[in-house]
């Protein structure tokens, strides 16, 4: 019996492209084809990882490619290519040009790889994803963004240092778009299994330090970016591509928050947004749609509306 190897693309060898083959490999989770623009990068990087696997102990194969062809028949396609944001420009401001990128990217997996389940992470997330969809014409359960497992592990991060508790006992969710508009939803945090609303009346956080923790996960994203001053945050985005992966690949099932495509489900029609999805071996199994109150329902639209805008302005 011969024993299919998985196969993952990875399209832009940037960043978080070269994260992600770092972490699939060291993870033996697939194969990994990594396609860039740029000749030589690919290439160079692939290289360096595969010469770790006799440290590392993986037998992965890794090829770093220009060519649409070597992404045939790819279980699964990660795609970050593009530009990223400078210090002072906003998600919105790449639109127009990766917007052009991710087109280019859509053909070529309807091309090569029409079968595959594929995240999309270049930004301005939620309206990538669109055109990607257009483009590549997958089933709506076969593409998906991220931006929301992100935002969460970054709410969740800060919620657990300022509690100084672990990280693994708070759990909390973003929704709405991956920009200035998404939606923390502080009502559904907890820390093992105690709601947060609780915990401050408990006394061990305060609201404004709560409110604080929402407005600096909103500015997660440019908090990195004016540290850095060149190129934006790739570790935590690879590993949280690498969670939706595994949930795919492995049939794990779970709740993730993702640019999943809505059809009806919280009142939104034909768009691609973050809320609650579960992840399995059908890619997007099944949308969760989360009671809001009247805030977070207002905070929602306001949300829809700007990723509805960016969808007007490339006439999808
Ligand atoms: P990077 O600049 O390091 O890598 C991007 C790569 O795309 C470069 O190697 C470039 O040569 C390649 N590229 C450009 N045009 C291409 C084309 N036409 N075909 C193939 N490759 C092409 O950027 P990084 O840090 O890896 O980020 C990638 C994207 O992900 C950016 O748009 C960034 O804003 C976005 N991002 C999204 C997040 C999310 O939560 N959704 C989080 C962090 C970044
Ligand atoms: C982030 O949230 C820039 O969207 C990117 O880190």
């Amino acid at each position: 019996m011969t024993v299919q190897r998985k196969k993952i693309s990875l399209i832009g060898a940037g960043n978080i492209g070269g994260a992600l083959a770092h972490m699939i490999a060291l993870r033996k989770l697939s194969d990994v084809v990594l396609l860039d623009i740029s000749n030589g990068i690919p290439q160079g990087k692939a290289l360096d990882i595969a010469e770790s696997s006799p440290i590392d102990g993986f037998n992965v194969n890794i090829t770093g490619t220009n060519r649409y062809e070597d992404i045939k028949n790819s279980d699964a396609i990660v795609i970050t290519a593009g530009i990223t944001r400078k210090s002072g420009m906003s998600r919105d401001d790449l639109l127009q040009t990766n917007a052009k990128v991710v087109k280019e990217v859509g053909e070529n997996i309807k091309k090569y790889s029409p079968n595959a389940f594929v995240i999309v992470v270049t930004n301005p997330l939620d309206a990538m994803v669109s055109v990607v969809h257009k483009f590549s014409n997958l089933p709506t359960n076969m593409i998906v963004g991220m931006a929301g497992v992100l935002d969460s592990a970054r709410f969740r991060y800060f919620l657990a240092r300022e509690l100084n508790i672990s990280v693994e006992d708070v759990s909390a969710f973003v929704l709405g778009g991956h920009g200035d508009t998404m939606v923390p939803l502080i009502r559904c945090a907890s820390i093992a299994g105690i709601p947060l609303t609780q915990v401050i009346d408990m006394g061990l956080i305060t609201q404004e330090k709560v409110d604080e923790i929402v407005k600096r996960t909103r500015n997660g994203g440019k908090e990195i970016v004016d540290l850095l001053q060149s190129g934006s945050a790739y570790y935590a985005p690879a590993s949280s591509v690498i969670c939706m992966l595994e949930s795919y690949l492995r049939d794990e099932r779970r709740i993730l928050t993702c640019a999943a495509h809505l059809n009806g489900e919280y009142g939104v029609e034909d768009l691609f947004i973050g809320v609650p999805v579960v992840i399995g071996k059908n890619g997007i199994e099944k949308v969760l749609e989360v009671k809001m109150d009247n805030s977070e329902q207002e905070m929602f639209d306001k949300s829809v509306n700007a990723v509805k805008e960016l969808k007007i302005s490339l006439s999808l």
